[in-house]
C-alpha cells in the first residue's frame, strides 16, 4: 500500500513540476503546498463527483447503528501500549503536548456556547463524553475544568490504566469515570467489554470529544450517527484528526513514524485519514453544523503544537448538533433565542 502511495506522491510532484515548467517556463520551484492542494482537490472530486448535501431531519434519523466503529487490529494496537499512556516522553508524548491546544479549544468553544457559570470551573454542570479516551490524557484535564466526564474506549487495558491514574487525584473522584465499551454500545445501552449494561445514553451529553480517534475507526457513518444520538440538541462535537493529503502522508507517516519515531511505526493508516471537507460533509449530513475548523502543527524540535491556517495535516473541528426544526406551519411565540449558538467560537476562527 505504501509503495502505491509513494508512487502517487512522486507522480503528484512530477505532474506539478512539469506543469510549472510549461506555464512559468524557467522557474523550477517545487511547492509542497500546491502538490497537496492539487492532490486533495483530486481526492475530493473522486469521492464526491457532484454530491448535493441534503440534511436528514433528526426525527427521521435512525437511532441505532447497524455497523461497528471497531477495527479489531486498531484496538489490539492500543491494548498493547496500555501501560505507556502516562509516560510523557514515550509513545504518547505528542498527545500529552497536544493538550496545550485541544483543552483550550474545547473549553473556549463550550464557554462561548454555554457561558461561564462557575469562575475557576468553567465547564461545571456540563456532561462530556470522551470517546476513545485511551489512558485519560484528555479526560482528566476536562474533569479539572469542572465537567462530569465519561471516558470510553474498547481497549479494556487502557481503561484500566485511566482508572488507576484518575484514582490518584481526589479532585476527580466521582467526576471522571470510565467504561470499556464502544460508542455504539453506549448509545444503545448494550453490554461493553467491562460487562456493564446500562440505559441507552440518548441525548444525554452536552459534548462529545473524539481526539485522535476517527483515524482509527472502521466506520465513520456509524460514528457520526451515534454521536448525534448521544448528544443533546445544540450539543458540541469536538474532533481532532489528520487530513488525507500527500503532505499528511509525508509528515504523519513517513516522517513521524519511520524517520523521527515520534509515534510507533504502523500507528496510522493513510487510507483512514479524512480531509476537513469530507468530514464536514459527513457531519452536515448527520444533523450537525460545523462551526470551526482549525489547522494544528507539530514542531518536532520543541515537541510542541501550535495553531496554523493550514489544515493539510492535523486539524481540530467543532460542530454543533442542530436543533429539531419546528414542523411546517408552526409559528413561534415569544422572542427567538439563539442561546449564544450564533456567536463565533472564541479565538480560533
Ligand atoms: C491515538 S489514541 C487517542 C487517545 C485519546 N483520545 C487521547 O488523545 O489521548 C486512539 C484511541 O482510540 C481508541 N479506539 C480505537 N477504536 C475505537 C473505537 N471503535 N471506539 C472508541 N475508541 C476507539 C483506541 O483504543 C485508542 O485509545
Amino acid at each position: 500500500m505504501y509503495c502505491k502511495k509513494f508512487g502517487e506522491l512522486v507522480q503528484g510532484i512530477c505532474t506539478t513540476s512539469l506543469k510549472r515548467d510549461g506555464a512559468a517556463s524557467r522557474r523550477r520551484v517545487f511547492s509542497w503546498t500546491s502538490v497537496c492542494q492539487r492532490r486533495t482537490l483530486l481526492l475530493n472530486r473522486r469521492a464526491y463527483p457532484a454530491v448535493q448535501l441534503r440534511p436528514v431531519p433528526n426525527h427521521v434519523r435512525a437511532c441505532y447503528a447497524s455497523q461497528s466503529t471497531v477495527d479489531p487490529d486498531e484496538v489490539k494496537k492500543f491494548q498493547a501500549l496500555a501501560s505507556k499512556w502516562w509516560d510523557e516522553q514515550g509513545e504518547f508524548a505528542a498527545l500529552h503536548s497536544m493538550n496545550d491546544l485541544r483543552v483550550p479549544f474545547i473549553r473556549d468553544n463550550l464557554m462561548s456556547v454555554h457561558g461561564v457559570r462557575h469562575p475557576g470551573k468553567p465547564l461545571a454542570g456540563l456532561r462530556i463524553l470522551d470517546m476513545g479516551c485511551g489512558g485519560g490524557l484528555l479526560t482528566e484535564p476536562l474533569g479539572r475544568l469542572g465537567a462530569d466526564v465519561l471516558g470510553i474506549d474498547p481497549a479494556a487495558n487502557s481503561i484500566g490504566t485511566a482508572e488507576l491514574h484518575t484514582f490518584r487525584d481526589p479532585e476527580l473522584q466521582g467526576r471522571v469515570t470510565y467504561r470499556a465499551c464502544t460508542l455504539e454500545e453506549l448509545s444503545q445501552g448494550l453490554e461493553g467489554e467491562g460487562g456493564e449494561v446500562g440505559e441507552g445514553e440518548e441525548e444525554s451529553f452536552d459534548a462529545v470529544v473524539a481526539s485522535e480517534v476517527v483515524e482509527h475507526l472502521a466506520d465513520l457513518d456509524t460514528f457520526a450517527l451515534c454521536c448525534g444520538h448521544v448528544l443533546k440538541p445544540g450539543g458540541s462535537l469536538f474532533i481532532t484528526t489528520i487530513s488525507k493529503t500527500n503532505l499528511s502522508y509525508a509528515l504523519a507517516i513517513v516522517a513521524a513514524e519511520r524517520v523521527l519515531g515520534i509515534v510507533p511505526s504502523g500507528t496510522h493508516d493513510w487510507d483512514k485519514f479524512i480531509t476537513p471537507v469530507d468530514l464536514e460533509r459527513l457531519l452536515e449530513s448527520n444533523g450537525f453544523s460545523v462551526e470551526s475548523i482549525q489547522g494544528m502543527q507539530y514542531n518536532p524540535v520543541s515537541a510542541g503544537w501550535s495553531w496554523t491556517q493550514s489544515t493539510s495535516v492535523n486539524y481540530a473541528l467543532h460542530a454543533v448538533k442542530r436543533k429539531e426544526e419546528p414542523p411546517p406551519g408552526h409559528t413561534q411565540t415569544g422572542p427567538a433565542h439563539t442561546g449564544g449558538r450564533d456567536a463565533p467560537p472564541s479565538g480560533h476562527n
